[in-house]
């Protein structure tokens, strides 16, 4: 099994190392020179490859049997680049290489937008909230729209992301002790990254195509998990200004159902402080 790991970052390198442990000769890409030797610590082979670059993305995939699309966007102005770029080209390389037979993107959530809280599942129609948003919704459109019968198309929608190395507490340090606008009460969702790992692996292996959304089973609120997390680790709480209205356009509960149906056992099926 070739396995190539496109963005080779928190998520791509937990799933290069799974990979390579199955014994899959894994290539795993960076735009980063000096990130070369690490990834090669988890990988068969690590590479510089940029997601505009069609020439070195249609060589690379060739004799790839399934392409794992993980990139992340550096900051909020570099979506398109990151997300939608990098989509175009490897569509663009894929209708010249015929040894893939899977393409898994991880992409978010963020495509439901604001709900008022109300549950979602993948048939619920697409509502992003703001433009970053609709190019993550443009994204997975484009490589949906590469399925054929001999390729197919996974999306996985992910929750907020958290586990070793990227802890709760790191990611709520510059929350604790502030004022947040709202009263707290919007859905948040997350998902850990063993799960993460365990269902891109289990996505391969049981050649899932269409859209997964992978998340915990039970979205809890955001003032639950701020409080939760400050109190763990003796942080400052916070407190809501339920005056202002909340700045979180994300504002959905999002269903794992599907995911679960399909046979993939969740290691953490709840969210862990
Ligand atoms: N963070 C979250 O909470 C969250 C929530 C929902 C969904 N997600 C999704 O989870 C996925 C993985 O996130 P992550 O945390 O693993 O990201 P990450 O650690 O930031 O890694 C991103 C990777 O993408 C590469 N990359 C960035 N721009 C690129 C470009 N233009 N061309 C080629 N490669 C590029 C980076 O290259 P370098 O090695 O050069 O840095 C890096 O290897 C993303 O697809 C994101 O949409 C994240």
């Amino acid at each position: 099994m070739n396995v190539i790991v496109i963005g080779c970052g928190y998520v791509g390198k937990a799933i290069a190392r799974q990979w390579q442990h199955h014994g899959f000769t894994v290539t795993a890409t960076t735009t980063t020179p000096a990130r070369i030797a690490e990834l090669e610590a988890v990988a068969h082979r690590a590479i510089l490859l940029s997601g505009n670059d069609t020439a070195t993305m249609q060589a690379e995939l060739e004799g790839q049997h399934t392409v794992l699309l993980s990139v992340g966007a550096p900051r909020a102005d570099a979506y398109e680049e990151t997300y939608l770029q990098t989509a175009k080209t490897v569509v663009q390389a894929l209708q010249s290489v015929s040894s893939v037979r899977q393409l898994i993107y991880t992409g978010s959530y963020a495509v439901y937008g604001d709900r008022q809280g109300a549950w979602v599942d993948e048939t619920s129609p697409v509502a992003p909230a703001n433009r970053n948003g609709e190019i993550l919704a443009e994204t997975e459109q484009r490589l949906l729209d590469a399925a054929n019968d001999q390729l197919k198309v996974c999306i996985l929608r992910l929750g907020g992301i958290y586990g070793p190395g990227r802890e709760l507490a790191k990611i709520f340090a510059r929350a604790a002790g502030t004022t947040r606008p709202g009263d707290g009460s919007d859905a948040s969702n997350w998902i850990h990254l063993d799960d993460i790992v365990g269902a891109i692996d289990f996505a391969q292996s049981h050649q899932l195509h269409g859209i997964y959304n992978l998340v915990h089973s039970k979205p809890l609120t955001t003032r639950m998990v701020l409080e939760q997390v400050c109190r763990q680790n003796n942080l400052s709480p916070v407190t809501w200004d339920a005056t202002s209205q909340s700045n979180r356009p994300y504002n959905a509960r999002v269903s794992n159902q599907k995911l679960r149906e399909a046979g993939y056992s969740f290691k953490y099926p709840n969210m862990v402080f």
